[in-house]
């Protein structure tokens, strides 16, 4: 097995890093953030950091990387309080991971892409047409992490739209039948098949 120390990650070539760094954590969540400004440019971007942060209250976290650069989903969120997460579906891959392209903030993403935008009662911000999983959602909080000047932002999930087809009976929602993507790393999209669900572990002879 090949073996990369702390020295040997430090010294590399920033891309070769990048990648190893971003895939070695195992396969991401990968989803598309819709968002408004308040000058009314519908921006939606992808992101692979969104996490289910506990389920009562339902909330998530992502991370938003340093702000010395202009974020647009962030400074929408700041600005209006709510955002849209949409699960990339397997059709939509090329056209997302264009959002992640660096246009200026009066561009909307949604005019760049064949992405469509949803609009649902109650929110300003756009969701995502195609997307099968979709959640409303409302800003909470955010946490700097000084030791690498990124953003870890908390909101409440308060809004979840999903097809009939995925919910299971307990409340699961088979991603499968969604055809809801993870990535591998920064670019590489994978649509994962599910092999088994497990009861609740217990203990061995309990
Ligand atoms: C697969 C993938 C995952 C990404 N995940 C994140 C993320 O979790 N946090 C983040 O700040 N940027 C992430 N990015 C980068 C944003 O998509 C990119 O900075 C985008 O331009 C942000 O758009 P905005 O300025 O409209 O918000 C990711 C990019 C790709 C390709």
């Amino acid at each position: 097995m090949k073996h990369f120390s702390k020295n040997d990650i430090n010294a590399m070539d920033r891309i070769y890093r990048l990648n190893l760094i971003n895939s070695c954590t195992g396969y991401k969540s990968a989803n598309l953030i819709g968002s408004v400004s308040s000058k009314k440019i519908y921006n939606v971007a992808v992101f692979s950091s969104i996490t289910h942060l506990g389920s009562d209250p339902a909330m998530l976290t992502f991370i938003v990387r340093p702000t010395t650069v202009p974020r647009d989903t962030y400074r929408n969120i700041i600005e209006n309080k709510e955002f849209t997460v949409n699960h990339i579906h397997l059709n939509d891959i090329k056209e997302a991971h264009h959002t992640s392209a660096k246009y200026p903030s009066i561009i909307s993403e949604f005019d760049m892409t064949k992405l469509e935008k949803e609009f649902i009662k109650g929110y300003n911000a756009p969701f995502v047409k195609t997307s099968k999983i979709k959640l409303g959602c409302k800003f909470l909080n955010q946490y700097e992490i000084k030791e690498n000047n990124t953003l870890l932002m908390v909101a409440e999930i308060n809004d979840i739209f999903a097809d009939e087809a995925i919910i299971q009976d307990d409340g699961w929602l088979n991603l499968e039948i969604a055809k809801s993507v993870t990535v591998n790393g920064l670019d590489g999209y994978a649509l994962p098949s599910l092999i088994d669900r497990f009861e609740y572990a217990k203990r061995k002879n309990e």
